[in-house]
């Protein structure tokens, strides 16, 4: 069995994150969110991914390089443009040959990984197997109908009127048979090769298509409240560890990962919170489920529910909440005179500010 990786996409929810990085690299508690797809991969005991890569493809082959990192063998895949789901099946023939494959969306995340899933399709081996799980807005997703048998009867794509509450999670199991169905399903109204679509065409050609209800965490990182949630599920089961220096003034309270060369001094961090090596914090409250990458500075400044990525500082600032802040951002209170804000934002930022 082989994996094929989808991490091409453009992140538009992620902007301005996404102007300079792929969205699939964002750190979840200091880990891009690909990385736990890929070891998830690996822990099905698959060696043979394609990762079909698209705009972004230098930066995310820079990240994973040939894989043995995490025990598998990568093989890149360009795609030209995202063209859908069904296009990258498309493109990645040569890459499947005839073996049985899952599929993977590199911005997803799943509680748990895709062990159980997998193993129960090699031994059942339908035509193709789906994961689903109960979303409150089924609409934004492709949705499944079950009959009573829990069997697939039909899929629809972001649907008007869903008819179930069950959406289809980034990970899908497929026999070589869907190549055949890639090949006869026609663009959708979004000018995508739909994968929902090219499982319908299994579905009504009498197809075996079958489902698994996952109810382990899971979201679409593509955006900043979920990539916010998720990072907060990773934290919980972060261990504590103190590998850099701490100062007797500073209080250190719950699950707190310190990494190498990391400095707090007269601080009060409490947990679960990451801080990521060579960062500097001072005079500062780090506040649950903060993330802070490596080389950040936090000074005389509130954080908390909030992820920082390399090289940011926050200095003098009182309570930043469930923020995202990009590489090398410089957060800084505006001089006395006049009272005004003072903004330096780069295409499509968002801030909000307390006044
Ligand atoms: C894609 C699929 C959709 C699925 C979702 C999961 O949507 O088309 O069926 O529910 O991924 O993340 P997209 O993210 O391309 O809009």
């Amino acid at each position: 069995m082989k994996a094929l990786i989808l991490s091409g996409g453009a992140g538009t929810r992620l902007r301005p994150i996404t102007h300079t990085s792929a969205k699939q690299l964002v750190p979840v508690a200091n880990k891009p969110v690909l990385f736990y797809g890929l070891e998830a991969i690996a822990e099905t005991g698959i060696i043979e991914v394609g990762i079909v890569v698209g705009d972004t493809a230098k930066e995310i082959m820079e990240a994973v390089g040939d894989g043995s990192r995490f025990g598998i063998k990568v093989t890149y895949i360009p795609q030209e443009s995202p063209l859908g789901l069904a296009h990258a099946v498309l493109i990645a023939r040569d890459f499947l040959g005839d073996e049985d494959f899952v599929m993977y969306l590199g911005d997803n995340f799943i509680v748990g990984g895709i062990t159980g899933p997998v193993d129960r399709f090699r031994a059942e081996r339908p035509d193709a197997g789906i994961l689903l799980t109960k979303v409150s807005d089924p609409g934004s997703f492709g949705v499944a109908e079950l009959d009573i048998d829990g069997r697939v009867v039909g899929l629809e794509e972001k649907p008007e009127f869903p008819r179930s509450e069950l959406a289809l999670v980034g990970v899908y199991l497929f026999t070589p048979v869907v190549h055949e169905a890639v090949r006869a399903i026609e663009p959708s109204g979004r000018g995508e090769l739909e994968i929902t679509d090219a499982l319908q065409w299994l579905i009504d050609r009498g197809r075996d298509v079958r489902s698994t209800v996952i109810s382990g965490y899971w979201k679409d990182t593509g955006k900043v409240s979920d990539l916010l949630e998720v990072n907060r599920t990773v934290l919980e089961t972060v261990e504590p560890l103190v590998e850099g220096v701490v100062d007797d003034t500073s209080v250190i309270i719950g699950r707190v990962r310190i990494e190498a060369g990391a400095r707090v001094s007269g601080s009060r961090i409490v947990g679960p919170a990451i801080i990521g090596a060579n960062t500097v914090i001072r005079d500062a409250y780090i506040g649950p489920f903060t993330a802070l990458s490596e080389g950040c500075r936090i000074e005389d400044s509130e954080i908390e529910y909030s992820i920082v990525l390399r090289g940011s500082s926050v200095t003098g600032v009182r309570r930043v909440e469930a923020s995202l802040i990009g590489r090398d951002v410089e957060v800084t209170p505006a001089p006395r005179n006049p009272a005004a804000h003072r903004l330096v934002l780069g295409d499509h930022s968002r801030v909000q500010i307390s006044s």
